[in-house]
């Protein structure tokens, strides 16, 4: 009796050891609508089924703007937390600060060098050394419709901005709010990023918006742009200041919509309402933008910690989000495609898929570019500069002439 007691008791110390030793995570993020909910929740599941405790720190805002000027004031005061939502030249400034932690032990364990494409890679690095772990590759110029509300206006999904007028206009006649829409600045740059793409082409968008090349900013280009980013006014409800893209994703599933310019993780709304791609709703790339692809990839950086305990646990959800599993179904709920090369396609749809190939095909053409609006080209001065401009823009009745010219002496005062 003595020994089974004591074989019990070893035997439930050791299933314990690693639940003990795993630590906890303190998580700051923005995702809280309801497929960006779903995504979450799956890593928290992973986590705690490894032993790790999570809690969560979540800072509604699409776009995530109030959830950085929240981890500032964490971090200022000495209290930041394990992991962090942070995504593209942001994680230079916050390693150059010195508030983040290694994580190369586990990367070179897991050899993330030859299972991310570089252009993931090189970003979450500082120092040579990795620092955040990416979940996904969100791909930002899509456009996104209701098949039925198309077939009842008799209008067409548009493939150009020429075209894109024509038919909004039939959705408009026929009593559809042509664009869903959401007044708020980063959905206005959303919106206004798909046009730079698709007006100037992947080539002055990386010179002029990733560059900051004046010759181009200065260019007819930049006016044409936003002769076509302001006809969009047109296209819009009266109702759209202030309203989160996810409202502005449902108007589109329940009909009330046509159109939606969002990145991909508007199909985790779809998603989550039960509703397929391709029949259901559709998904296609942007008026004029079909070779190229605006990345926009969501990583967590890790905050240096005191406690060897909560150190550990950094590690062990670095390597659980680059595992296969992680990967597969966190994209699956977030509308991304995963971070992680030679992944099985099966389980993913035909938005992925075309998600998948525009990824690799247009990083061999050059079309490949930075989504300045999700915080991957430029620095958060330059980025807000952009922001200011679009908005304002698009909020007033100023002429394409005004809006190219104020866009050129607020990007020139932020470089
Ligand atoms: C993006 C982020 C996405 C998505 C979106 C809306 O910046 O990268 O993951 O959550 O904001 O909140």
């Amino acid at each position: 009796m003595k020994f089974k007691l004591s074989a019990l008791a070893a035997a439930t110390a050791l299933s314990l050891a690693p639940m003990s030793h795993a630590g906890e995570v303190e998580v700051l993020h923005w995702w809280t609508s309801g497929g960006e909910a779903a995504s979450v929740q799956f890593l928290k599941q992973q986590l705690e089924s490894k032993g790790v405790t999570w809690t969560d720190f979540a800072v509604a805002g699409g776009g995530g703007e109030s959830a950085m000027t929240v981890l500032k004031s964490r971090a200022i005061s000495g209290n930041p937390p394990t992991a962090a939502q942070i995504k593209g030249p942001s994680i230079q400034e916050w390693g150059d600060l010195g508030f983040l932690a290694s994580i190369n032990d586990v990367a070179t364990q897991a050899n993330w060098d030859n299972v991310l494409p570089t252009v993931v890679s090189d970003v979450m690095k500082h120092n040579g050394e990795y620092v955040a772990a990416p979940v996904n590759v969100h791909r930002v110029n899509w456009l996104w419709a209701n098949p039925e509300v198309f077939r009842k206006a008799g209008a067409t999904i548009p493939t150009t901005w020429d075209d894109f007028m024509v038919q909004a206009g039939k959705l408009k006649a026929a009593g559809y709010i042509p664009l869903a829409h959401g007044g708020q600045a980063w959905q206005d740059a959303t919106v206004f990023e798909a046009v730079v793409l698709g007006v100037g082409g992947a080539e002055y968008y990386q010179k002029a918006f990733v560059e900051g090349d004046m010759d181009m900013l200065n260019s007819d280009t930049t006016v044409k742009v936003f002769d076509v980013f302001g006809q969009l006014r047109q296209f819009i409800d009266a109702n759209s200041p202030g309203r989160d893209w996810n409202v502005a994703t449902s108007m589109v599933i329940n009909g009330e919509a046509g159109m939606q310019i969002m990145g991909d993780w508007a199909k985790g709304e779809f998603k989550v309402a039960g509703k397929n791609a391709g029949t259901d709703f559709v998904c296609v790339a942007a008026p004029g933008t079909s070779g190229s692809f605006t990345f926009n990839v969501d990583s967590f950086a890790f905050f240096s910690q005191s406690d060897a305990d909560k150190s550990e646990a950094q590690g062990v959800m670095a390597d659980a989000i680059l595992s296969t599993e992680f990967q597969e179904v966190f994209n699956l709920n977030k509308g991304s495609i995963p971070a992680r090369l030679g992944m099985d396609r099966s389980a993913f749809d035909s938005c992925a898929h075309d998600s998948m190939d525009a990824f690799v095909a247009s990083s061999q053409t050059g079309g490949l570019v930075p989504s300045f609006a999700h915080g991957m080209a430029v620095s958060e001065a330059v980025a807000g500069a952009i922001y200011d401009t679009a908005t304002n823009y698009f909020n007033s009745t100023d002429s394409a002439e005004t809006g190219a010219q104020q866009l050129v002496a607020a990007i020139s005062a932020a470089q």
